[in-house]
């Protein structure tokens, strides 16, 4: 199997790319500087994804994970936090770049019969908006809707898409008393995308394969 992970570099993505490769598929894994095995790919540049699906060609791509992702607006205060430049940026990383990353590979995933994993978070469901962190439950609950209708769209090509909340994950998002490891994490999320299925297309999922409430 050939997978693709965006933001392998650390974290849950860095994770899924180990495991992957422990079980001997080819793993091509991105992160913003690339180098140490890792593509170069800035998902909220568009030159950047075209170059990454030009230097793929036209290999196929059983499973594209859509895991880069930033939380910028931790802490922000409601009266003077959250300035414009960080809900673009946020927005343009969290869900601009997963879309343009599935658009680029459209014909790899279609070669493959391929499936898209996209991670958004339990932030996003729109059951647990707490009032906090306004920028990135936005983006996330975007990711989420961005997934269900790229299942839609791609369900006659037979490219399912799955749409995940990784858990809380001790990485340098999720902090150093977060739940669950990024090995947990990914030992999870793998298993989801191995049953994510045409049948399945437009799920939302935690990593330990709960439905998530939308
Ligand atoms: N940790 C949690 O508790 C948690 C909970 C729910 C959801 N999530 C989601 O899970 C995913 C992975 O999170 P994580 O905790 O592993 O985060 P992390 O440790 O902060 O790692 C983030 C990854 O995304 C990459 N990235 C950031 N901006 C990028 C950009 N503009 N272009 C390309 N790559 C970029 C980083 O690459 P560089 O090394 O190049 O910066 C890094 O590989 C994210 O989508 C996050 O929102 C995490």
């Amino acid at each position: 199997m050939h997978v693709v992970i965006t933001g392998a570099s650390r974290g849950v993505g860095a994770a899924l790319k180990a495991a992957y490769e422990a079980e001997g598929h080819k793993v091509t894994g991105t992160s913003r500087t690339g180098g140490d095995g890792l593509v170069a790919l800035d998902v909220s540049d568009a030159g950047s994804i075209r170059a990454m699906a030009d230097a793929l060609g036209d290999a196929p791509v059983d499973l594209l994970v859509c895991n880069a992702g930033v939380y910028l607006d931790k802490g922000h205060a409601l009266d003077d936090g959250y300035p414009a430049e960080m809900w673009a940026e946020q927005l343009a990383v969290n869900v601009t770049g997963p879309f343009l990353c599935v658009q680029a590979l459209l014909p790899n995933l279609r070669a493959a019969g391929g499936k898209v994993a996209i991670i958004s978070s339990q932030m996003g469901s729109s059951t647990l908006a707490t009032g906090n962190a306004l920028i990135y439950r936005a983006s996330k609950a975007a990711a989420l809707n961005l997934g269900m209708n790229l299942a839609a769209a791609l369900k006659e090509d037979g490219v399912a898409v799955g749409i995940y909340h990784p858990g809380w994950v001790q990485t340098d998002m999720g902090g150093a008393s977060a739940a669950i490891t990024p090995e947990e994490s990914a030992g999870g999320l793998i298993e989801r995308f191995a049953v994510l299925t045409p049948e399945t297309t437009g799920c939302f999922e935690t990593w330990n394969g709960r439905a998530h409430a939308i």
